[in-house]
């Protein structure tokens, strides 16, 4: 295959076009076929031995990928060969195939071209944890950000954006303002022709900036946090101008300021948790097309080396992208359809309710099925009272206009709620004749598979698991339980219930 390598340490020109052998992957890695891979800062740090991560001499450059899934290693159970991938592989991205730990690749979001796959995680994952979990910014709050033109810097601003800010972007260039204008800067700051901290004030009428987000530090930190506002928050992000800033730490004190680190890659490993679901929010965002990251330019793999002094000059607006396979970049993507509605296949006609007249009925009939309930749609309204009625009142389950902006695109069901319905599905399914009392104790080994949507019809289909004598002449049926969606194929819970008839 064909890759860029670096062979000895250097700036970009040192690194050689190669022909070399394909990597092999161990058990918990999948090999990528590269369809295309971004150009980000730490690459030009790693070829010059100055980033943190320092891989053995020779190795390829380029640690963000999109591609398609070759081949997956034995203990890899959520990724198959074919599937559409996208991933933090470090280094080794700017070649042919590349192999990377399954836990550190994700399938491609439906509808996502590869050159955008491989532009988003590593820029958004950043910003969005920066702004939401380390500054808590607010609507209507003001939020400078500098370098906002860069890869970093222009997720910010789509990101503050997004979550009501009123952003101010500062660059060193009028063409890279007018992409953070078209991205949702309300007012922008030349750096290179007009004093920074003056700037803030004037475009703030005195108050100063709320948020600050400063990837580049160097010079521009003091001028900037000299421009902070009473009791705000500064973000250090990076270092792109080189030297690492020493404050005066008196600048705190007089702003009543928090001067607060971001360090995404370590927030993933010690919390991933809320990684997870800030990249599902992130998900929700890019599906419904609030953010859309901006291409500066493509590089076939022979320009890789142009690609990265590109960055390194301070050229690039938003992501340089390089191709190492055209043919996949270039596949028209497929038509998402909406779902279509498999027929479905009912195990018996709802309504043949299955009429035991004693327990020796019952017994006899262990191991076989009920069949199937009725539908039952679990309304927007059902949900509303369950919430209200459990005090469980989480947005995801109450507010649609939040609920919008998730990979799910719609409010859901709480889990508990569809279990609640099973006694219900159980009446239509069986009754004892000869019994006085039935109690449903609940559930054993319950689990959630899939949420239910609002609105979405459910139904149960049912078999008798066992039955036991219980003291006081009482019988316990255990019932294995499927709660089904209709036009799904994959169950929303399944369960075993426990059912006391005396
Ligand atoms: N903390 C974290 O978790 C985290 C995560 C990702 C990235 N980072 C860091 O954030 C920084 C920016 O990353 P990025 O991917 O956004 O890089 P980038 O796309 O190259 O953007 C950096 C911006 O910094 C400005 N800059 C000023 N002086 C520069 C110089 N001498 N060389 C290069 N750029 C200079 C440039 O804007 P102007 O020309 O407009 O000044 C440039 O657009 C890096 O230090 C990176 O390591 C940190």
């Amino acid at each position: 295959m064909k890759a860029l390598v670096c062979t000895s340490f250097g700036l970009p020109d040192t690194l050689e076009l190669k022909e070399i052998p394909s990597p092999q992957i161990t058990d918990d890695q999948v090999l990528i076929q590269v369809a295309a891979c971004s150009v980000n800062f730490p690459d030009t740090l790693i070829i010059r031995n100055l980033y943190q991560f320092k891989p053995e001499l020779p190795f390829s450059p380029g640690g963000e990928v999109s591609g398609i899934v070759k081949e997956a290693g034995k203990n890899v159970k959520h990724l198959k060969p074919g599937q559409r991938v996208f991933a933090l592989c470090g280094w080794g991205g700017f070649a042919g195939e590349v192999a990377v730990d399954a836990q550190k690749v994700f399938p491609m979001l439906p509808g996502m071209d590869f050159v955008t796959a491989a532009s988003v995680m590593y820029n958004y994952a950043t910003s969005y944890h920066a702004l939401k979990d380390r500054a808590e910014l607010k609507e209507g709050e003001t939020l400078l950000v500098l370098g906002a033109g860069g890869g970093v810097g222009l997720a910010a601003v789509e990101l503050g954006k997004l979550m009501g800010a009123n952003v101010i972007a500062a660059a060193s260039s009028e063409e890279k303002l007018e992409i953070c204008r078209q991205k949702g800067a309300s007012q922008t700051i030349n750096y290179s022709t007009e004093d920074l901290k003056d700037k803030i004030k004037e475009l703030t009428g005195g108050r100063g900036a709320d948020v600050i987000y400063d990837p580049v530090g160097d010079k521009y930190t003091e001028s900037a946090l000299r421009g902070i506002a009473w009791g705000g928050r500064y973000l250090v992000v990076g270092f792109a101008a080189g030297e690492i800033p020493k404050i005066p730490l008196n600048l705190a004190l007089l702003k009543g300021c928090a001067i607060t680190g971001v360090f995404w890659g370590q927030f993933a490993a010690k919390e991933p948790a809320k990684n997870f679901s800030n990249i599902q929010e992130l998900a929700g965002f890019f599906m419904n097309g609030s953010l859309k990251p901006h291409i500066y330019q493509l590089y076939p793999l022979e320009k890789a080396k142009e690609a990265l002094n590109d960055l390194m000059n301070r050229k690039v607006i938003g992501k340089a992208v390089v191709i190492l396979d055209e043919q996949l970049v270039n596949e028209p993507l497929a038509e998402i359809k909406p779902q279509t509605k498999p027929e479905i296949k009912a195990v018996s006609e709802p309504g043949t309710k299955k009429v035991f007249r004693d327990f020796d009925e019952v017994k006899a009939f262990v191991g076989q099925s009920f069949g199937t309930s009725s539908w039952v749609e679990v309304s927007q309204e059902m949900i509303n009272e369950f919430a209200e009625t459990t005090m469980d009142k989480q947005w995801i389950h109450l507010d649609p206009d939040k609920a919008k902006m998730t990979p799910f695109g719609q409010t859901i069901a709480h889990g508990l709620l569809t279990l609640s319905l099973t006694p219900k599905f159980m009446y239509e399914l069986f009754e004892v004749e000869s019994s006085k009392m039935g109690i449903n104790y609940g559930s054993d080994k319950v689990r959630f598979l899939s949420p239910v949507l609002s609105d979405t019809r459910i139904r149960m289909s049912a078999k008798l698991k066992s039955v036991s004598d219980m003291p006081n002449n009482g019988l316990k049926m255990i019932v294995e339980a499927t709660i089904e969606m209709e036009g799904k194929e994959r169950p929303a819970c399944v369960a075993e219930l426990i059912s006391v008839v005396y």
